[in-house]
């Protein structure tokens, strides 16, 4: 059952008698309605009556409603205005454009713009490298998305995915210092999507896709990649991929095994199941067996795409046949990407001893994280009221934090599993327990971490970009003096 939480939070504008009892049964029916007070401010008091604002967590629209009934319905009380908090974070947008230099005086007008641009206009002409040093492409990246797999919602178009795109810009800026800028396409069509990114590409030292829906977010990174000198990197696929790859090995530290002896179910073989089974695969396990809505990926499989067709070649090597039930008898770990309330507790109870079971589908997961607790060693899930929360918020931010930093032209798979063990290694040996596999969020070493496992791994793999332009950083010293 869901609980009160602050994604549902409204404030009440409500007028009462001031009477000394009257704060008290305001409280009152908001508890008996099931919401939890988060603030209690009084905003007018007068002989005759009281002005309060109460804002209260609830469970969802409808539970805020009957909250509101609730304080309505005592005797000479007026609930005069209901604010939803999440609304009023959104108004006006949640990012806005500043700044950095002064431009206070004609001396800073010439400087930031004409005629003084025109120079740095024309070293940039001719010697284009030099734009990742001397504009925003050095610490910018385009959040784009067609709008077709906004959040678990579905295909809500542009304008309704900017929301959530506006959201991912506020935690790049926020984690690691990346600026980031929504980019919501109208359009479906992957050659129109393809080719928009590659006219946009110049402003942006990377590309973060975002809830484009698959296969086609399959085609579009791949051509895109091999188009584009920045890198470009799909968040729902590479992102989970990371987070769960690097909870995956703090999981099995707990439970002292080693992924070349683990059998791995993975659930759901669409954006987010495709990347993570390719990362595991580099890890090297005893065999993966993939699942989706049709049953187990098998290469004798009929009516199977390119994508399922590689995922069959490369998994399966007991050629398991059947249901999710089946696959996960004695699996030593099953992670779902797939769908809610697919996988019950008896199914977990054939897994093997100490099985690990990260069920990540949102917002209501393959399994009841306490039913899946009954018969396995660790479980996570992408919820934040429960341990273990694989966040992509983990991943992204560092990520393009040091393709940023490495000026880098390619994301490979080497960098997206040093970012996995980053991850991981955030977790000290003296915090790690089944609980607590994963870094919080909020920990600032995290991206700091990722950000310098990536980079480092960007020059190994040859991907890195020149240092700064020793030519214009002796220009930008040169002014400053
Ligand atoms: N960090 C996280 O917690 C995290 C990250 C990424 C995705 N997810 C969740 O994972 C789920 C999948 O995301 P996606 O972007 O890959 O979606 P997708 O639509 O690209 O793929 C969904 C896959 O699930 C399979 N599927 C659907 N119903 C199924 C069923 N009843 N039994 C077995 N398989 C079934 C489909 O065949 C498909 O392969 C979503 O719920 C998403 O919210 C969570």
């Amino acid at each position: 059952m869901a609980i009160p939480g602050p994604g549902y939070s409204i404030t009440m504008r409500i007028q009462a008698p001031p009477s000394a009892g009257a704060a008290g049964d305001l409280t009152t029916a908001v508890g008996r309605a099931g919401g939890v007070i988060t603030a209690f401010d009084v905003v007018e008091s007068t002989a005759q009556r009281m002005v309060v604002d109460l804002s209260a967590n609830a469970q969802s629209g409808p539970h805020a409603d009957e909250i509101r009934a609730a304080v309505d319905a005592l005797p000479d009380v007026h609930v005069r205005k209901v604010s939803d908090r999440t609304f009023l974070v959104h108004l006006g947008g949640k990012i806005e454009i500043a700044s950095k230099v002064p431009l206070r005086n004609r001396d800073d007008l010439s400087r930031a713009y004409t005629p003084g641009v025109a120079r740095v206009c024309q070293a940039i002409a001719e010697n284009p490298d030099d734009a990742r040093s001397l504009t925003i492409k050095r610490n910018t990246v385009a959040v784009v998305t067609d709008g077709t797999a906004v959040l678990g919602l579905g295909n809500l178009g542009p304008a309704a995915a900017l929301p959530v795109m506006e959201g991912k810009a506020a935690l790049f800026k926020k984690f690691a210092g990346v600026d980031a800028w929504p980019v919501c396409l109208d359009t479906t069509d992957t050659e129109e999507i393809i080719r928009t990114v590659q006219l946009i590409a110049p402003v942006y030292g990377g590309i973060n896709l975002e809830d484009i829906a698959a296969p086609r977010c399959f085609e579009i990174e791949s051509r895109l990649r091999d188009l584009l000198d920045i890198p470009v990197f799909h968040d729902d696929q590479h992102g989970t991929a990371i987070v769960v790859s690097g909870a995956l090995r703090n999981a099995l530290r707990v439970v002292g095994k080693d992924i070349s002896d683990c059998r791995i179910v993975v659930s759901g073989v669409g954006a987010a199941g495709n990347a993570i089974i390719r990362l595991l695969l580099h890890q090297n396990p005893a065999d993966i067996i993939a699942v989706d809505i049709e049953g187990c990926v098998h290469r004798d499989r009929p009516g199977m795409d390119r994508n399922l067709a590689e995922v069959a070649a490369a998994t399966n090597k007991a050629a398991v046949t059947g249901t999710l039930a089946q696959a996960v008898r004695g699996a030593d770990v099953f992670i779902g990407v797939s769908a809610p309330n697919i996988l019950k507790a008896e199914d977990v109870a054939t897994m093997a001893d100490d099985a690990i079971v990260f069920a990540l589908a949102n917002p209501d997961p393959e399994i009841d994280p306490l039913a899946a607790q009954a018969h396995a060693a660790v479980v996570a899930t992408g919820r934040s009221d429960f341990p273990n929360q694989i966040n992509n918020v983990l991943a992204f931010p560092g990520v393009f934090r040091g393709l940023l930093d490495a000026q880098a032209r390619d994301i490979t798979d080497a960098m997206l599993l040093a970012a996995a063990d980053a991850i991981a290694n955030v977790v000290s040996p003296e915090q790690l327990n089944a609980s607590f596999i994963v870094p919080s969020v909020f920990d600032d070493r995290v991206a700091k971490a990722v950000a310098a496992a990536v980079a480092g791994a960007a020059t190994r793999q040859g991907v890195a970009g020149d240092p700064v332009d020793e030519r214009t950083q002796t220009a930008a010293v040169g002014e400053t003096v």
